[in-house]
C-alpha cells in the first residue's frame, strides 16, 4: 500500500484575477487530504465500485498523466477539507492521488514537487473546461507561500513555469515562492457557509461577465495591484496592511459577482475581529478567510453566524509520501 498527503490552499489576495494572468499569493494550510493506494482485484473506491466518469480528476491521473495499465487498485480518501469550498480540495486530491501512485508504480523515484504540481494542474484543467490557474494545485504541492502570475514577480524565488491552452487562448505562469517572516501572533480562520461552488462554474461565469462587459476587466487589473501591495506587506511581515489588502480585494471580488450573501453574512460577522477578512478562493459560497490577531474569538462568531470554522497557521509544509510504520 503507499500514502500520500496534500495541503489544501488559502488564497490571501488575487482569485480570479489570476486567470487572466494578474499575479495571486497562496499560502498552504494545515489541513488537507490523504490518498491510500493497494492493488487489489476490482476497482474501488472508498468502499464502492470505482466509477471513473464520476472522479474526473483521480481518472485523468489514471489514464492520461500514468496510462496506468497494472492491476486494479483501491483507493481511500481522507480528506479534512470541506470540498466545494475554495480551500483547494480538489487540488489537494489530484496532488494526493499523483504522489500515492507515482509511489507505487516507481518506489524508488524521490518525489518530484515540479512535476507532481504540473500533474495536479493539468487534472484541475481537464476537470475545470481548460481554465485553470496553476494556483491551488501548486500551492499544495510545494507548501509555503506561493505566488503565481503571468509575470515573474521582482522578490520572489522562481520555482516554474506553466502554460495552459484556455477557451480563450494561451496562458502562461511563473510560479515563485516567498519567504514570509516568522510570523507567530497571525492566525488564518476559515469560515465555510454551508454553501458548495464548483470552481469552474465560478470561472465561466466571470469569463462570461468580461465577454459581456469589458469595462469590468479593470476589477481585474486593480485586484492585481491590490495583490503586488498585499505580497509586499507580506513579505515585510506588515500585517495590518495585509488586512487592509484584503479587504480591498474583497470590494473587487463583490464587484464581479463572485462573493454571496452567504460570504457577506460570515464576513460582516468576523471584521470587528479581523486584520482582513475576505473571500478566499471561486467564491459564490464556498469559504471566507479572517487574517486575525484573535482566532478563537472569530471561530465562535463564525459559529454564531451559521458558518463552520477552521483555524489555521500560515504556509505549512507541500505534499508528502507517508510512510509506512510496520
Ligand atoms: C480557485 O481556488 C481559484 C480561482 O482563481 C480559479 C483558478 O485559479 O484556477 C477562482
Amino acid at each position: 500500500m503507499t500514502r500520500a498527503f496534500a495541503p489544501g490552499k488559502c488564497i490571501l489576495f488575487g482569485e480570479h484575477a489570476v486567470v487572466y494572468g494578474q499575479p495571486a499569493v497562496a499560502v498552504s494550510i494545515e489541513s488537507g487530504v490523504e490518498v491510500s493506494i493497494s492493488e487489489s482485484n476490482r476497482w474501488v473506491l472508498e468502499g464502492m465500485p470505482f466509477e471513473s466518469s464520476r472522479h474526473p480528476h483521480i481518472s485523468h491521473i489514471l489514464n492520461s498523466v500514468f496510462k496506468y495499465s497494472g492491476p486494479p487498485l483501491e483507493i481511500e480518501i481522507k480528506s479534512g477539507l470541506y470540498s466545494a469550498a475554495g480551500l483547494g480540495s480538489s487540488a489537494a486530491l489530484s496532488n494526493a492521488m499523483g504522489a500515492a501512485l507515482q509511489e507505487l508504480v516507481s518506489p524508488d523515484e524521490n518525489l518530484d514537487l515540479v512535476s507532481l504540481a504540473r500533474i495536479g494542474h493539468s487534472a484541475e484543467a481537464n476537470a475545470q473546461k481548460g481554465r485553470a490557474s496553476p494556483t491551488d494545485t501548486a500551492t499544495s504541492a510545494l507548501g509555503g507561500c506561493i505566488v503565481v502570475s503571468g509575470n515573474p514577480i521582482p522578490g520572489t524565488k522562481h520555482i516554474f513555469e506553466s502554460t495552459l491552452e484556455t477557451p480563450e487562448g494561451s496562458r502562461k505562469w511563473s510560479i515563485s515562492r516567498v519567504e514570509i517572516p516568522k510570523i507567530e501572533d497571525v492566525w488564518l480562520v476559515l469560515g465555510f457557509t454551508g454553501v458548495g461552488s464548483p470552481t469552474g462554474e465560478m470561472v465561466e461565469g466571470v469569463s462570461e461577465l468580461l465577454k459581456s462587459n469589458p469595462l469590468k476587466m479593470a476589477e481585474i487589473e486593480a485586484i492585481g495591484e491590490i495583490t503586488s501591495s498585499g505580497l509586499s506587506a507580506l513579505s515585510s511581515g506588515n500585517m495590518e496592511e495585509v488586512g487592509l489588502a484584503m479587504n480591498a480585494c474583497q470590494d473587487r471580488l463583490r464587484n464581479i459577482g463572485v462573493s454571496s450573501p452567504e460570504l457577506e453574512n460570515l464576513i460582516s460577522a468576523t471584521e470587528g475581529h479581523s486584520l482582513g477578512t475576505k473571500l478566499t478562493g471561486a467564491g459564490g459560497g464556498g469559504c471566507m478567510v479572517s487574517l486575525t490577531r484573535n482566532p478563537q474569538r472569530v471561530a465562535e462568531c463564525i459559529e454564531i453566524a451559521g458558518g463552520r470554522p477552521l483555524i489555521s497557521r500560515f504556509g505549512s509544509g507541500g505534499a508528502r509520501i507517508i510512510v509506512q510504520e510496520n
